[in-house]
């Protein structure tokens, strides 16, 4: 049986019919720039997130680096990023000129550990950058505690949170800004590259719209240098479509995380749990493994596609090589990018494909350890 990681395809035949027709629209209208798709995806997504103000971007990266600089983060300036997340994360700080300083993660959940915010903190830093990873909502209180104790602006990265709630209270509500990637792969996927930033505060929506829109309140009045940063019409009309399926693949993907956890429960491995308060959206199932290569390599043999998120933790990455971050640094990222290990997970998994990926790796482990004894 063949378990491939994602399965794009299996969603797009799913709702063929709709996203040919949204498709189609675009395309009869010639509505691909400045129709008004985009403008209907940011009521959409605003009201779903449950924020006042929605800006359509190119990407989830070009979203970020809004966002900072609508709060004039730029040289000087140090932002707290987590030691694992995706380059683009601290790529965008270094974009706006600012330096991304790096939090070792949590050891349970993976998130940016805010027990060691504060002795990341200089009288330089100006924001931090919670990553909800994987999909796990990181620990808002300690972290909106922090900010308001240090006047420290928030950035919430949601793009792998869609959906994902903290103490019965969204992701992307909690901070002053929340960015967002529609990668086609990420929970709520575009068909094509895009992105979104979110916020209640109007003056910062304004400010984000300036620099998105080549800093042009109105045409040809450029009071800002901006940048060329714009939702296309035919990932809008896409991404509203599939919002409206969102909650059900989340439900999905919920279920699915819930039959991989029992049918790995004995096995010793550790399993990508959350605290009771949390909802995950499950983005990734990461577990946890020894000899990392040589499992992969079992699954892979059994016909399961396996992914890695991340294999360098940032301050290890080549980028920032001089830094000189050494492992003891950065201990728990250090020792999770040797053993992270993500399943294949999708809505679309069906109950014998998630089966299929329990028992080998049940095998695949207990073989290992009796090797061991
Ligand atoms: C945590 C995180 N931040 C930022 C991004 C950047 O988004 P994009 O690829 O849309 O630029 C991604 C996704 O790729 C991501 O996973």
């Amino acid at each position: 049986m063949r378990v491939p990681f994602v399965d794009l395809k299996a969603q797009y035949l799913s709702l063929k019919d709709e996203i040919d027709a949204a498709i189609l629209e675009v395309v009869n209208n010639t509505a691909f720039i400045a129709g008004g798709f985009a403008a209907k995806f940011e009521a959409d997504f605003a009201a779903y997130i449950g924020v006042k103000h929605c800006i359509a971007v190119a990407n989830g990266t070009d979203a970020l680096e809004i966002a900072l600089a609508s709060l004039d983060i730029g040289a000087g300036d140090e932002v707290l990023v987590p030691a694992n997340t995706f380059f683009a994360t601290s790529e965008a700080v270094n974009n706006v000129g600012a330096t991304p300083v790096f939090v070792d993660c949590e050891p349970n959940f993976f998130n940016i550990d805010t027990a060691k915010i504060e002795a990341a903190i200089t009288p330089k830093t100006k924001a931090v950058i919670p990553v909800h990873l994987y999909g796990l909502p990181a620990e808002m209180d300690a972290v909106m505690a922090l900010a308001g104790k240090h006047g420290l602006r928030v950035v919430e990265d949601c793009a792998q949170s869609h959906g994902a709630d903290y103490k019965r209270r969204r992701t992307g509500t909690f901070g002053d800004v929340a960015t967002y990637s529609f990668y086609p792969g990420k929970n709520l996927g575009a068909y094509g590259d895009a992105g979104a930033i979110v916020t209640n505060s109007p003056e910062l929506a304004d400010r984000c719209r300036l620099i998105a829109n080549h800093g042009q309140p109105a045409k040809y009045q450029h009071t800002v240098i901006g940048r060329n940063s714009r939702m296309d019409g035919i990932q809008a009309a896409v991404l509203s479509v599939k919002l409206k399926h969102l909650d059900d693949w989340l439900d999905a993907r919920r279920t699915n995380a819930a039959l991989y956890n029992q049918l790995l429960s004995e096995t010793g491995v550790p399993l990508p749990l959350a605290p009771e308060y949390s909802r995950h959206t499950y983005h990734l199932y990461v577990v946890r493994v020894k000899d990392r290569e040589a499992v992969a390599a079992k699954l892979n043999e059994a016909g399961i596609d396996t992914g890695l998120h991340y294999p360098t933790a940032l301050p290890f990455l080549e980028a920032y090589a001089d830094r000189g971050a050494k492992p003891t640094d950065f201990p728990v990222a250090h020792e999770q990018m040797s053993e992270i290990l993500s399943l294949p997970m999708y809505a679309e998994l069906t109950r014998e494909q998630i089966e299929h990926v329990a028992i080998t790796l049940k095998a695949v482990v207990s073989q290992a350890s009796a090797a061991a004894e």
